[in-house]
């Protein structure tokens, strides 16, 4: 007996960034020790949106996941699964993913769950959707990354603050007879874990250790273009194609030097990879589907295009997955 296998495709995107935009000039202006010149030629960054104290990781997902809904043509209830990525949830518990569903009415008891991979959400998130949709246990996933990084900025720490930003970014992942996601790998080495944390919590009331963001950039930099050109190899050979075959390469959105020697790496030229990192700085887990949101809705993505998506993030996790759109 022969049964006809399953895929995972993304049938609509969204994203959402809080507020107006700030530029490296209004940093400098509101008394941090920088200048437009050393952020652009470092990084690539011109503008970071920050939500207001009030606005959480869920409220971001929200606009974004309407936004995706609206793009598949579904409706919240479709949605049997919700994955959020993030690194900057709402509370400790319940989870962003709880929250956003009870947000988008959904009263089916989907199951909906928070990711917490870092920079690589996103990554993490679209693979367990994809392999959550291919066993056929779920058909519609709403896979989202959403954060508030300007929560855990040090603003005494020029080499970090100036990096981040918040938003979020949303697909809905549906089962199809065609693919769809071609090939994912994750990968962790928590031994990295010093070089990028925030290595603070709450116990017994009191915030214990450092509540801020902690990098060591040069180290961070190294790792992060060797194992994204490992995990971008491996897709393509778990996928049997070639880098060529490659339209489109978007990376997390952390550092244009980042994007630039990844590609490289692979032998791309520069005008395939997608580039919003200038708008919106590093936003975390919600940068991968915040630069496909924008590359679709400006038609430079087309449907039927080989995409190649790829995270690295503190843990340190990376992961990569390989598709056609
Ligand atoms: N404005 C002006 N000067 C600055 C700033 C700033 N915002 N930050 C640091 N400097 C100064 C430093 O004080 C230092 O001055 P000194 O030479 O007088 O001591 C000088 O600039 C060089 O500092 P470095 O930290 O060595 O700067 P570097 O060239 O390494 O650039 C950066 C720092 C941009 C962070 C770089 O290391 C990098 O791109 N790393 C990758 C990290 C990254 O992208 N992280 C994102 C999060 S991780 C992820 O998403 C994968």
């Amino acid at each position: 007996m022969s049964t006809t296998a399953i895929f995972s495709r993304i049938t609509g995107t969204g994203s959402y960034l809080p507020g107006q935009p700030v530029s490296n000039d209004d940093l400098v202006a509101r008394g941090i020790d920088t200048s437009d010149q050393w952020i652009v030629e470092r990084t690539g960054i011109r503008f970071r949106h920050f939500a207001e104290a009030h606005v959480t990781a869920s409220d971001l997902a929200l606009e974004a996941s309407l936004r995706a809904l609206e793009a598949a043509g579904r409706v919240a209830d479709e949605i049997d699964l919700i994955i959020l990525a993030t690194s900057t949830p709402d509370f400790i518990f319940p989870s962003s993913a709880a929250l956003l569903q009870s947000r988008l009415g959904i009263r089916t008891g989907a199951p909906a769950f928070d990711v917490q991979a870092v920079c690589s959400g996103f990554a993490y998130a679209l693979t367990v959707a994809d392999k959550f949709i291919r066993s056929g246990s779920h058909k519609c996933a709403l896979v989202v990354g959403a954060e508030v990084f300007s929560r855990i900025l040090d603003w005494n720490d020029r080499g970090t603050c100036v990096l981040f930003g918040d938003g979020a970014g949303a697909v809905v992942l549906e089962a199809s007879s065609d693919p769809g996601i071609l090939a994912t790998a994750l990968h962790a080495d928590g031994s990295y874990s010093n070089l990028l944390s925030v290595p603070g919590q709450v116990s017994c009331g009191q915030v214990t250790g450092v509540p801020f963001l902690q990098m060591d950039g040069q180290a961070v930099f190294k790792v992060a273009v060797k194992v994204l050109a490992e995990v971008a190899h491996e897709v393509l050979a778990a996928a049997g194609m070639q880098a060529e075959q490659i339209d489109w390469l978007i990376p997390h959105q952390a550092n244009i030097r980042i994007m630039n020697a990844t590609a490289k790496k692979l032998g791309l030229p520069a005008e395939k990879i997608i580039v919003t990192v200038d708008r919106h700085g590093n936003t975390s887990a919600a940068s991968i589907p915040l630069a496909l949101d924008h590359a679709v809705r400006a038609g430079t993505i087309k449907r039927g295009e080989v995409l190649l998506f790829e995270g690295v993030g503190g843990g340190f996790t990376w992961g990569a997955a390989l598709l056609r759109f």
